[in-house]
């Protein structure tokens, strides 16, 4: 916790240990918010400022919890950089992270940890990054021989396409706009869309991705040309409940026909696990409770277009999975279309049918692109982070590049910064 109203660059100052606090800076983006209050940070700012105050301070084991984080996909790779660079021969680094492509990019070794939660939990052995990762994906431990999970979770995008017959009829359109915020700009191209799809917005913290989901919920632009024909339901990205009941009573309460509806209580109250939290006050939730919640009522509304704001946040791994698959399923299911924004690689390449790139400076202007096919959007928005993906022949689970590994700069030199299929 952090107490006092001190600047960072003050508090910086007293854990130094190391001569290394320009770079940390320069690497975690702290230059511009050296001078402010550390009790004014945003979320991403304060995370990254909390790497740091870790990262300048000698020590022969270094510990992160989560360091991902409220942070956009750039500064997350970033940060997996910076908490690499600390290894020398007389140290080691132990992190907990939910974001799979993250905990790739980031580790030698793994663990796996399974059990019942607020029951029990096993340590599985180090595995190498590959295997550990598809442990987890699998639910199986190979050298124990023990499953602790029914369903392996995949990534093939295929599987779930091939379940629905998909007819696109309806059509969607919005016109360009501009939406101002004090000195912030941002310019939405022209774009459209049809029922059945899902369209990802890629961009980093401060491009407006909030501010365009606003737009299409019904905010004015700057200057107003058409109202918009389609029925919208919004899962904000900052959850902050008031409702003085139980989760019941709020379901029952807003959503009443869905929860009461046999399909949607198999394909999405089911599979999101409320079951355990049901009676429980909404007032009283964690985090990643809330958030599931909050995704099931935004299903549950009646829309046309359901615009869903950084769903992973607060989810553990094994829930941002479900969660993709529940919203993936009920989109394509009832013929629906969503957009979704979201930080979380995997979770935003298995859920796009197509993307919209957010490109420009942040806080200050941005564009956001026409919706673009999940290649061409990817590529471009990968070309201008300078990361390069493969998939994993296993379950398809995108993978990072290492920095200037073959592979990295084989497709780069190619052009090719994101691969479909392997
Ligand atoms: N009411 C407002 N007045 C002035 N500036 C604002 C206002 N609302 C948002 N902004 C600024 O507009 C920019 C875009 O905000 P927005 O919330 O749309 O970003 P975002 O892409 O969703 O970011 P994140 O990934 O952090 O959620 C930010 O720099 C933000 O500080
Ligand atoms: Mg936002």
């Amino acid at each position: 916790m952090i107490k006092g109203a001190l600047t960072v660059t003050a508090m910086l100052d007293q854990k130094l240990q190391r001569d290394n606090k320009a770079e940390m800076c320069d690497l975690l983006d702290l230059n511009d918010v050296l001078e402010r209050d550390v009790t004014q940070l945003s979320g991403g700012e304060l995370q990254r400022f909390a790497i740091a105050m870790t990262c300048i301070q000698t020590a022969d084991v270094y510990m992160f919890d989560e360091p991902s984080s409220y942070l956009d996909i750039k500064q997350r790779l970033k940060a997996a950089q910076t908490i690499r660079g600390l290894l020398h021969p007389d140290c080691y680094v132990i992190a907990v992270e939910h974001d799979l492509s993250v905990l790739d990019y980031l580790s030698d070794f793994i663990c796996c940890l399974y059990g019942k939660p607020s029951m029990y939990g096993v340590v599985t052995m180090p595995a190498s990054v590959r295997e550990g990762i598809n442990i987890f994906l699998d639910g199986f431990v190979p050298t124990e021989n023990l499953r602790f999970r029914e369903e392996s979770l995949s990534f093939k995008m295929s599987e779930t396409a091939d379940e629905f017959i998909i007819d696109k009829s309806r059509r969607y359109s919005y016109p360009s706009m501009t939406k101002t915020l004090g000195s912030f700009k941002l310019t939405v191209e022209s774009g459209d869309f049809t029922d059945s799809e899902i369209i990802v917005m890629l961009g980093e913290n401060g491009m407006g991705k909030t501010t365009f989901v606003r737009l299409l919920a019904g905010d004015d632009p700057d200057e107003v040309t058409q109202k918009q024909t389609f029925l919208v339901s919004l899962k904000p990205q900052k959850i902050a409940p008031k409702f003085p009941g139980t989760v019941r009573e709020l379901l029952m309460k807003q959503i009443k026909g869905a929860f009461l509806h046999p399909q949607f209580t198999t394909d999405v109250v089911k599979p999101m696990n409320l079951e355990n939290i049901i009676d429980q006050e909404v007032k009283t939730l964690s985090g990643g409770e809330l958030q599931r919640v909050a995704i099931v009522l935004s299903l549950g509304k009646p829309a046309d277009v359901y615009l869903i704001d950084e769903p992973s946040s607060f989810l553990d791994s094994e829930q941002r999975i479900i969660a993709s698959k529940v919203i993936k399923r009920y989109i394509l299911h009832s013929k629906k279309t969503a957009f979704v924004i979201e930080h979380d690689f995997i979770m935003a390449t298995y859920l796009a049918d197509r993307v919209i790139v957010f490109e420009g400076k942040p806080a200050i202007a941005a564009t956001a692109t026409p919706p673009q096919s999940l290649v061409t959007g990817m590529n471009r928005f990968l070309a201008s982070l300078e990361i390069t993906f493969r998939r994993d022949p296993t379950n398809y689970r995108p993978r990072v590049n290492k920095m200037n590994s073959v592979k990295d700069k084989e497709q780069k030199s190619s052009g090719n910064y994101f691969f479909l299929e392997d």
